[in-house]
């Protein structure tokens, strides 16, 4: 009945496709209720009968009225779904080269892959004071939004930019900081701002790498809480970073590198100052070689190199520091260069040159370090036994010691990073950017996946309840008649995730017993959990799980195992060797206590949600216009690749209305 009459309005209908995602079609002729066909006419002059069950109508989704295509704002179309916000953005993008689009409070971004003429500090100024309404879709004018609730209404405020891998986050959540910065400028000879914007290269040169779906992927979530005084000028800023990912330092999938400041290491090989690290170049390394390629087109790593130590030095860390940086990266390297031969062989490892750069580099004893790298104490009721490990063991515990090195040395990173950005003083007000990592599907999609994309959930289900409660109270303003819109709730994957006797806690529980293998998980897993309908047992695999996320269907599994990187084992006799170690400085690595992955993933997750909660007591959730008020950027990925183009869109971008 509503689709009769709404139909009133258009003769066209959309209708899926397998190679255009959605192709357009006419209606040809009158369709009643009961009737068991639509008869349509494609656009190639086919006629085509769309099969109807009169029982379920299932009819296709209608096509908006030319007139109203390419609007600014998406809530400006009759229609709102899919295949209408699909094509209106693609109208504006391919006919004139437009990439952003409003959705009420939201800006929708699509990816451009290529330097547009719109970023200039000329358009800064253009927007700078404007009403967001009264400007074409911007970025910048998210921005002025952000900084005019705070200055003028005296509200913090968050930016939240979301969307999947290689959708344009980082880069979107750049130009908004360089928004603030151009238009609080300090005044102060210290240009505070600039030092404020100097963070990123540095976070991208440890934090990024080239995945098979990004050049520069964000391999860490990242929230950067910028300062204001009482004149709304920047003083500081400070930034928290989440859920790094720890196995890229020793191992990468095909085609894909490790972080990229190995690559700007390796590449600067040769260099007098780096003569004591002993670097070979990256292909000669394990850990930096894996992938295949070390080099991407169009990036010089040894050019980024200057860059990252030219910003190091503007956030005021020292040569000595940096040096020490240096250190603990060669030493890292060369330890995934250290050969395991045979079980508890330790006499053929002592002249291994890579062994002898790694302990020299961080002053460890090369004799501790091969012992607990292929023994291990076992104590048992009237003694110790030392016993030799298997050589798969012996590998394992060193690829563990070295991503455990590699993310104490972020976190110290940031921590300086933070203490150079520190606010003098009180904070008056702050805009927060966060730009956490999207949503992912690989051919493989492992632990760290799973972990993403739970996050992204949790995000997500934030993103509907600020949404809907917000759009509702406008319209119950202005006295529209209203139904509320039964929009898509995620509560379910959630629980499936965390709840008890949820897929997590079932790991967790797993972890704990000393038998427990990724097999007898899984086999819990599909017994507690076959009856969720978001959850499935692939039916040709007894290795992997599948969830229904709210973008998309994944299958999860793991080669090294859910279970390993659960605990994230590091063996305790390597670390009391490490700790032993004479300190090169406080970022050398002494591993103190060592929490599991699950610990720290939750302590991360846990701060995650502060920062979602930050939002939940800010935002007008409970109390409408309270302290903050968000601006959402949600950007959808869009390939220009031929014929892919609106298929990937579809897959990629979903839309919660
Ligand atoms: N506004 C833009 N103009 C031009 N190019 C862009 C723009 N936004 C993104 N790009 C291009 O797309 C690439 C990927 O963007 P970005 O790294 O910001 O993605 P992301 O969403 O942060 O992905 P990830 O989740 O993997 O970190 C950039 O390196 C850049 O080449
Ligand atoms: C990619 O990351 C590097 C950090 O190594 C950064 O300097 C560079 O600007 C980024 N490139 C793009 C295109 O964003
Ligand atoms: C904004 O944040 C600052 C610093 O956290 C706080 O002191 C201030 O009270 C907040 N402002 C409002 C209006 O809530
Ligand atoms: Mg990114």
């Amino acid at each position: 009945e509503e689709w009769l009459a709404e139909r009133e309005l258009t003769d066209c209908v959309w209708i899926l496709d397998e190679e255009h995602v959605w192709k357009s079609a006419e209606i040809t002729k009158d369709f009643h209720s009961g009737d068991n066909v639509l008869q349509l006419l494609l656009e190639d002059g086919t006629v085509h009968l769309y099969p109807v069950d009169p029982s379920k109508p299932n009819l296709p989704p209608l096509r908006n009225p030319d007139i109203l295509v390419g609007e600014n704002d998406l809530t400006a179309l009759s229609y709102l779904h899919e295949p209408a916000v699909l094509h209106n953005l693609k109208v504006r993008f391919v006919e004139s080269r437009i990439i952003y689009t409003y959705c009420g409070i939201i800006l929708v971004a699509v990816n451009p892959y290529k330097q547009l003429p719109i970023y200039g500090d000329a358009i800064i100024h253009a927007y700078s004071g404007q009403n967001m309404g009264d400007m074409d879709p911007h970025i910048f004018a998210v921005a002025e939004e952000a900084y005019k609730q705070m200055a003028r209404n005296h509200k913090n405020q968050s930016i939240i930019v979301s969307g999947e891998s290689g959708a344009g986050k980082t880069v979107s959540a750049r130009y908004a900081m360089r928004y603030f910065a151009v238009v609080s400028k300090s005044g102060s000879d210290t240009r505070v701002e600039d030092k404020v914007l100097a963070s990123n290269p540095i976070t991208e040169a440890i934090g990024n790498a080239k995945t098979t779906r990004n050049d520069n992927s964000s391999r860490f979530g990242k929230y950067t809480e910028i300062s204001f005084d009482r004149r709304y000028r920047i003083i500081g800023a400070n930034m928290r970073t989440y859920l790094l990912e720890k196995s890229r330092v020793v191992f990468q999938a095909e085609n894909e590198r490790n972080y990229h400041i190995f690559y700007q290491m390796c590449s600067c090989a040769d260099s007098a100052e780096f003569k004591t690290l002993r670097l070979l170049s990256a292909d000669e390394f394990r850990y930096t070689s894996m992938g295949g390629d070390v080099t991407i087109e169009g990036v010089d790593d040894k050019k980024d190199m200057e860059e990252t130590r030219r910003t190091f030095s503007l956030l005021g860390l020292k040569e000595d520091f940096q040096s020490d940086v240096f250190k603990v990266l060669a030493a890292i390297l060369h330890l995934g260069n250290v050969e395991i031969r045979s079980s508890g062989d330790d006499r053929s490892s002592s002249n291994d040159p890579h062994l002898a750069a790694f302990c020299d580099l961080l002053s460890v004893s090369p004799s501790e370090l091969v012992r607990w790298l292929c023994h291990r104490r076992i104590v048992l009721v009237s003694e110790t036994v030392v016993k030799p490990v298997p050589k798969e063991r012996a590998m394992a515990a060193r690829d563990a010691l070295a991503k455990q090195i590699y993310a104490h040395l972020f976190d110290c990173i940031i921590t300086r990073i933070n203490t150079a950005l520190q606010v003098p003083g009180k904070q008056h007000a702050f805009i927060g950017v966060l730009d956490i990592y999207g949503f992912e599907t690989f051919d493989i999609n492992s632990f760290e996946q799973f972990c993403i994309n739970y996050a992204n959930e949790k995000l997500q289900q934030q993103f509907n309840l600020h949404v809907f409660k917000l759009e509702q109270e406008e319209y119950m303003k202005e006295d529209i008649p209203w139904t509320l819109i039964d929009f898509y709730d995620n509560q379910p994957v959630i629980d499936l995730i965390e709840a008890k006797m949820g897929i997590l806690d079932l790991l967790d529980e797993e972890c704990l017993f000393p038998q427990g293998t990724d097999q007898s998980w899984l086999q819990k897993l599909y017994n507690y959990l076959e009856a969720n309908p978001l959850f499935e047992k692939p039916r040709l695999s007894n290795e992997a799980f599948v969830i229904q996320h709210f973008a998309d269907k994944v299958e999860y599994s793991d080669p090294v195992g859910f279970l390993e990187k659960n605990r994230d084992a590091l063996y305790e006799e390597l670390v009391d060797t490490m700790r032993a170690s004479t300190p090169v400085s406080d970022i050398h690595p002494r591993p103190v206590a060592f929490l599991t992955f699950m610990q720290y993933l939750k302590l991360n997750l846990y701060l995650n949600f502060q920062i979602v909660k930050i939002l939940n007591s800010y935002t007008p959730i409970d109390d409408f216009e309270k302290r903050v008020t968000s601006s959402f950027v949600r950007k959808v990925q869009v390939h220009l690749g031929p014929g892919h183009y609106w298929k990937e869109a579809r897959i990629r971008g979903r839309f919660i209305y």
